[in-house]
């Protein structure tokens, strides 16, 4: 027999359709912290040192969809199918595995994503460390429920796994339990799952029973208790998703509050793991930071706004109810109350963008402000130029957007429309209403306003013939 040299690979168990949930996804794709929970639980074990190769995933129940989930280069997948148990499981991952390969595999689950590198790392140092064949995580628990207890003989030598269902009341008051992690020899694990049978209360192959094979060939067993047994909980159920949901937020709050944010309201202040936050800054209540968002030092939310992937500079202001994506805020600009920035928007610096202003692949020049009422798509604006409230870019001909550019220190009045494609220079301006359909050049005035015209005492006439109306009022008489 060839000796372990050392290596380790993974197999990660995810084909369960996981029933509790109530939900047509696997569970495994339901979102944690803002992505699939497996997506965790698979950094997790590449993240050991050294890392695991290869890291085989255990698919089934929405095998395509779960491996599209993982944009994780050199994992390999496994369909298991149907899904006859744990062991049965690993039988399939093992089988993804080169025959050459003879190290320690490591197992554990897709839907179990608390679970950190550190902890692996350490399960992997104690089991090496060992010298034992088969070594598994147990943690204690004052309600072990319906988990499988761990049955040690007098001498304290873990004997074997018995499942909650097929344990006899004694072993169910057994409160060390089996977390379903595992680093089993690649030789002996291949050779045990061959041994496996089906003979318990479900009928189905259980990973569990490798212990008792090994411990009746001699073999070393360990079972390693992990100190943190929130580790290892896993996601059987909506409400457990929403209690690690909530716990993964809290500790994202706690680590920002620590490092000098202030979090007015931290219960409803919605931070992703990725977002960066300079200290000073201070986050209003219903706030959601999610994805890689950057906040610079003293940046203000004042509350409800709605973030994602949005770097803003150093003291900006964002007012009551700013909604932006995938965008730039230049630094000390001052957005809303009411915007919406979508994505492609980047600010200079130092702009203002005002109620009801909405954005799209547009840029602004510093200082450059719209302070009411806009629509600016596919826009760019030169430095300290004022759009006037009501202005529109009319960047979508129905088939195809344009572009509509504008130079520095324009004064683009009210309510004027730029028919995109167009340009206007620098020093312009626009009077209010205008309709530009070409080109302005740089110093220009421009309009396009209807003359004025009035009729002198047209209004007294208006009434003169409303006259039975019973307030005299404009106000149609009704019908009855
Ligand atoms: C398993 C263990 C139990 C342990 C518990 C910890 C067995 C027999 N029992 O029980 O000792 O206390 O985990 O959580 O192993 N899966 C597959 N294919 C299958 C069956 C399961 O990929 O055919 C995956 C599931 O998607 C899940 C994991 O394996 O991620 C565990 O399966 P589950 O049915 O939840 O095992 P438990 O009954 O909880
Ligand atoms: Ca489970």
């Amino acid at each position: 027999m060839t000796t372990n040299s050392g290596a380790v690979a993974a197999i990660i168990l995810a084909a369960g359709k996981g029933t509790r949930m109530r939900s047509q996804r696997a569970k495994v794709l339901h979102e944690l912290g803002g992505e699939p929970m497996i997506r965790r639980a698979v950094r997790a074990v590449a993240a050991v040192e050294p890392s695991p190769d290869p890291i085989v995933i255990v698919v089934g129940h929405q095998a395509r969809e779960v491996e599209a989930a993982l944009n994780f280069h050199g994992a390999r997948f496994a369909l298991q199918e149907p899904q006859r148990g744990t062991g049965d499981a690993v039988r399939f991952g093992i089988d993804k595995i080169s025959e050459n390969f003879n190290g320690d595999v490591l197992i554990t689950y897709g839907d179990m994503p608390a679970i950190t590198s550190a902890t692996l790392r350490a399960f992997l140092e104690a089991h090496q460390k060992s010298g034992a064949r088969l070594s598994f995580i147990s943690i204690m628990l004052d309600d072990p429920a319906a988990y499988g207890r761990v049955i040690r003989d007098e001498s304290g030598k873990v004997e074997k796994i018995v499942e909650h269902r097929d344990a006899s009341p004694a072993e169910r008051a057994i409160r060390e339990i089996n977390t379903g992690f595992y680093l089993v020899d690649s030789v002996l694990l291949r050779s045990a799952l061959e041994q496996l049978k089906p003979g318990n209360a479900q009928g189905e192959y259980y990973l569990t029973d490798i212990v008792a094979i090994a411990r009746a060939r001699g073999e070393k067993v360990e079972a390693w208790v992990a100190e943190d047994p929130a580790e290892f909980a896993g996601i059987n159920t909506r409400e457990e998703l929403a209690n690690m949901e909530a716990e993964i937020r809290a500790a994202v709050n706690r680590k920002l509050m620590a490092s000098g944010v202030t979090l007015v309201d931290p219960a409803s202040a919605y931070i992703s793991e990725q977002a960066a936050i300079a200290p000073d800054s201070v986050i209003g209540p219903n706030v959601q930071i999610l994805g890689a968002c950057k906040l610079g030092e003293g940046v203000r939310i004042d509350g409800t706004a709605w973030l994602s992937n949005v770097t803003i500079g150093p003291r900006c202001h964002l007012k009551l109810g700013v909604r932006a994506e995938d965008c730039v805020i230049g630094e000390e600009s001052e957005i809303g109350p009411f915007a919406n920035l979508r994505a492609g928007t980047e600010l200079a610096g130092h702009n203002r963008i005002g109620n009801f202003v909405e954005t799209k692949k547009a840029r602004l020049g510093r200082g450059t402000k719209a302070s009411h009422l806009s629509y600016l798509g596919d826009a760019t604006i030169g430095d300290d130029t004022n759009i006037g409230c009501g202005v529109i870019t009319v960047n979508y001909d129905g088939y195809d957007k344009h572009r509509t550019e504008i130079g520095d220190r324009c004064m683009v009045g009210c309510d004027t429309q730029l028919i995109a494609p167009v340009k206007v220079g620098s020093d312009v301006y626009v009077a209010s209403g205008t309709t530009i359909i070409r080109e302005v050049q740089d110093g220009a005035l421009v309009m396009s306003q209807h003359p004025q015209r009035e009729k002198a005492g047209w209004m007294a006439t208006w009434r003169e013939r409303h006259a039975d109306s019973p307030d005299g009022s404009l106000k149609r008489k009704k019908k009855d």
